[in-house]
């Protein structure tokens, strides 16, 4: 039985709300992921109707960078990670994470209600376009009453980013996958959208939005749910197979817990007090504790970190984690991460402790897979 679970459905959420959205499976990673080497968009082959067709093309980096926590950035913040963040430390974990080819930032609109995009479209100012990729998200829970709700929030995530396209654009959750997925096929067939992907849908869902837009020519490229050692729904409920055996890339989000997996946080060093992190963790860091005591210990087998370890399994799951990057030398853990070799014993027994902790890290916004 899992326990302690955080608040299932869709509350009401304070106006500043980062996620406001209801909103491989196992063996050697290295087979199967491809590092992006090219921006996402080179090469686009076409459909019949001479429209972008999005397949075959999607390069999935081993790790994505994301940056929900950079809402918490500029005077206001929202206070979600309660982290301070300056914009001098932005930059350095940007040139840290370019100088080491992690090029695929992960935001939101909804993250900082628009900060995060807007501070990370400023970061990325020193490099030229062609040299990152960019993943952002349509949210239905805040769309506008206007003909094009979709092409409204798009608009609005060009200008916050200061771009013209996105790389791989999302819907962020499933409120209503037949009325929002077909808002995606004018966005692909103009090129301001890339590739896109689903966020926080069910097998069904993935698949209904998958036959949406391949009437159109077009498909589903990339899942992006919830997936740690403490939180596996994806797995359990055939998702991480789908993708794999369809060639979706699934982007793994959360696989730190926000923190609570790094085994830097601990009763006498809590998730920073009046965050909303720390409501959700502090009270089961005691049940934590063995898990990430393995993970600090097969870290350090490998001259690496309990979260770098918590990363590589994720990559050794066949997923593509997104990592919440807060400082410049958590770029320094994505490096050891690409290259820790966990064996299947490593991998079971991390998973034991998982379930042993008995907790349910399921987000507010999460639907059950
Ligand atoms: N689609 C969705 O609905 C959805 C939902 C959630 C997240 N996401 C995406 O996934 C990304 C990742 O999730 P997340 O940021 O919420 O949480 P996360 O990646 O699980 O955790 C991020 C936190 O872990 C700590 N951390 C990261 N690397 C570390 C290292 N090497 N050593 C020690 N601590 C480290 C940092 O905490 P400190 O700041 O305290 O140091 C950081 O804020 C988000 O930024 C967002 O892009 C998407």
């Amino acid at each position: 039985m899992r326990a302690g679970g955080r608040q299932g459905g869709c509350a009401p959420l304070p106006e500043d709300q980062a996620e406001i959205p209801a909103h491989r499976a196992n063996g050697p990673a290295a087979s199967r992921i491809i590092v992006a080497t090219a921006p996402i968009t080179a090469n686009r082959p076409q459909n019949r109707n001479g429209a972008n067709m999005t397949s075959d093309n999607l390069k999935t980096p081993t790790i994505a960078l994301g940056t929900w926590a950079w809402g918490d950035s500029g005077e206001t913040g929202n206070g979600y990670f309660g982290s301070p963040l300056t914009r001098a430390g932005l930059e350095e974990i940007a040139d840290k994470a370019h100088a080491a080819g992690f090029t695929l930032w992960d935001t939101a609109i909804v993250y900082g209600m628009g900060r995060s995009e807007t501070v990370l479209g400023e970061v990325l100012k020193r490099y030229a376009r062609s040299d990152y990729q960019l993943s952002t998200k349509f949210n239905p829970r805040i769309a506008g009453p206007g003909d094009d709700p979709v092409g409204d929030m798009l608009e609005q995530s060009l200008t916050n980013l200061g771009t013209d396209y996105i790389d791989l654009y999302w819907i962020h959750n499933p409120a209503d996958v037949a009325r929002w997925t077909p808002h995606l096929i004018p966005l692909l067939k103009s090129g301001k959208v890339r590739h896109v992907g689903v966020s926080n849908h069910n097998l069904s869902e993935i698949k209904l939005a998958d036959q949406i837009l391949g009437e159109a020519g077009f498909r589903v490229e990339a899942v992006q749910n919830h997936y740690s050692l403490l939180y596996r729904s994806s797995e359990h409920a055939g998702i991480l197979d789908h993708c794999r055996n369809q060639g979706i890339s699934f982007f793994a989000y959360m696989v730190l817990e926000q923190g609570a997996l790094t085994g830097k946080y601990s009763l006498e060093n809590p998730l920073p007090q009046g965050s909303s992190r720390a409501k959700t963790y502090n009270g089961m860091l005691p049940q934590l504790k063995a898990l990430t005591d393995k993970l600090t210990a097969i870290g350090q087998s490998q001259d690496a970190a309990a979260p770098d370890v918590a990363t590589a399994w994720a990559i050794a799951k066949g997923t593509t984690p997104i990592i919440g990057v807060t400082k410049p030398r958590y770029i320094d853990g994505l490096v050891r991460a690409s290259s820790i070799t966990l064996t299947s014993d490593d991998i079971a027994e991390l998973e034991a402790l998982a379930d042993a902790a008995n907790v349910n890290t399921r987000g507010f916004w999460e639907q059950e897979m």
